[in-house]
């Protein structure tokens, strides 16, 4: 059994929609999901999961305050999400507006927790995780399949391993 939780914060939608996508895909991998905006999601989640999603708006070429604190939160939690699997997704004004400035600011934030993040050669989900520029369109929406699936796959190895 995979555990995904996927987390978001969202202001107009565009992440929402990405969070969506990337939970659908998840769950058609056969993982079991919470997908949760960032006001209704908790350290049960975090330590709930074997894979952690984490999205959020590029705000000044960063995650959004509302997902930095919940990360800040997660120290409650240290030690205990080691060795989950984690990946980002963000979506941006601009496609050059830090997108991938604010995805690095949420796999460092894996690392310190000593999780897993998987990067993708081929880019089926983006090399360091899906990304949108306003609305994501069906590349987008590929590509946040495509990460909900590498994740679900990771978590599996582990697990079987
Ligand atoms: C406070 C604020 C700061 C933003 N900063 C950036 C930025 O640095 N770079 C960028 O490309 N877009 C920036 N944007 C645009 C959002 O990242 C973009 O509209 C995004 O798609 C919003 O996602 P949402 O619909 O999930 O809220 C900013 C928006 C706001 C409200």
């Amino acid at each position: 059994m995979v555990n995904v939780l996927v987390v978001y914060y969202s202001r107009t939608g565009n992440t929402r929609t990405m969070a969506e996508a990337i939970a659908d895909a998840a769950q058609e991998e056969g993982a079991v999901i919470r997908l949760k905006g960032v006001d209704d999601a908790s350290n049960y989640d975090l330590v709930w999961a074997d894979g952690i999603i984490i999205g959020s708006p590029v705000y000044f070429g960063l995650p959004a305050s509302e997902i930095k604190k919940f990360i800040e939160d997660s120290i409650s939690v240290r030690g205990q999400l080691e060795n989950k699997v984690g990946a980002a997704f963000v979506s941006s004004g601009h496609r050059a507006g830090g997108r991938e400035t604010t995805i690095m600011a949420l796999l460092q934030a894996f690392i310190v927790h000593g999780m897993v993040v998987c990067g993708d050669p081929i880019s089926s989900g983006g090399h360091f995780g899906a990304v949108a520029t306003g609305a994501p369109d069906d590349q987008a929406s590929q590509e946040c399949r495509g990460l909900a699936k590498k994740v679900v796959l990771l978590v599996t190895k582990l697990q079987s391993g």
